[in-house]
């Protein structure tokens, strides 16, 4: 099956005033869109077509850089669509909470080490819990890279690229990443995730 370009699971406005409407038009309609296209035209007549984005973005990183960079920044925005919610934030539930406690010593210290990562990821690129034998670990990974690729299951990462806070944020990163923890984050969906890596 080809790439498509799933709908927000929000309106346009839904996130503001912490990510605009114009924000997610363009990240949206223009950036996503712009991966779907691109991937779906360097998918044609490879033996990667027909595969579900996550086989796409394993078999084609160190093979074939084009398709990885367009696949590995579908997956990654599928996903941080779904990452977001109007009113998130606030503390985590569930499992995930536990795991988080567990590897940093408290939720306060897991955020902070996550917005640090987002922070000197030098130019573009994400940060991300991922689950990696069992525990999470913060990452960060430089353009459409993943933990995916790194043998770690990503469920939580936030886009660093110009194109997700420059409208908002201009220059300053550091308070997009704050707003993204603190009035962003859709923890449901990373319990889901963090249950299934562990399953
Ligand atoms: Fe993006």
């Amino acid at each position: 099956m080809a790439f498509t370009l799933p709908e927000l699971p929000y309106s346009y406005d839904a996130l503001s005033p912490y990510m605009s409407k114009e924000t997610l038009e363009f990240h949206h309609d223009k950036h996503h869109q712009a991966y779907v296209t691109n991937g779906n035209k360097l998918l044609e007549g490879t033996e990667f077509e027909g595969k579900p984005v996550e086989e796409v973005v394993k078999g084609a990183f160190g093979k074939n850089q084009g398709l990885f960079n367009n696949a590995g920044q579908h997956y990654n925005h599928i996903h941080f669509w779904q990452w977001m919610k109007p009113n998130g934030g606030g503390k985590p539930s569930g499992a995930v909470e536990k795991a988080l406690v567990d590897s940093f010593g408290s939720l306060e210290a897991a955020n902070a080490k996550f917005i640090e990562a987002g922070t000197t990821q030098f130019g573009s690129g994400w940060a991300w819990f991922a689950v990696k034998d069992g525990k999470v670990e913060v990452m960060k990974t430089a353009n459409g890279e993943s933990p995916l690729v790194q043998g770690a299951h990503p469920i939580l990462g936030v886009d660093v690229w110009e194109h997700s806070y420059y409208i908002d944020y201009r220059n300053r990163r550091p308070d997009y990443l704050k707003a993204f923890v603190d009035n962003l984050v859709n923890w449901d969906h990373v319990d889901e995730l963090y249950q299934a890596a562990v399953k």
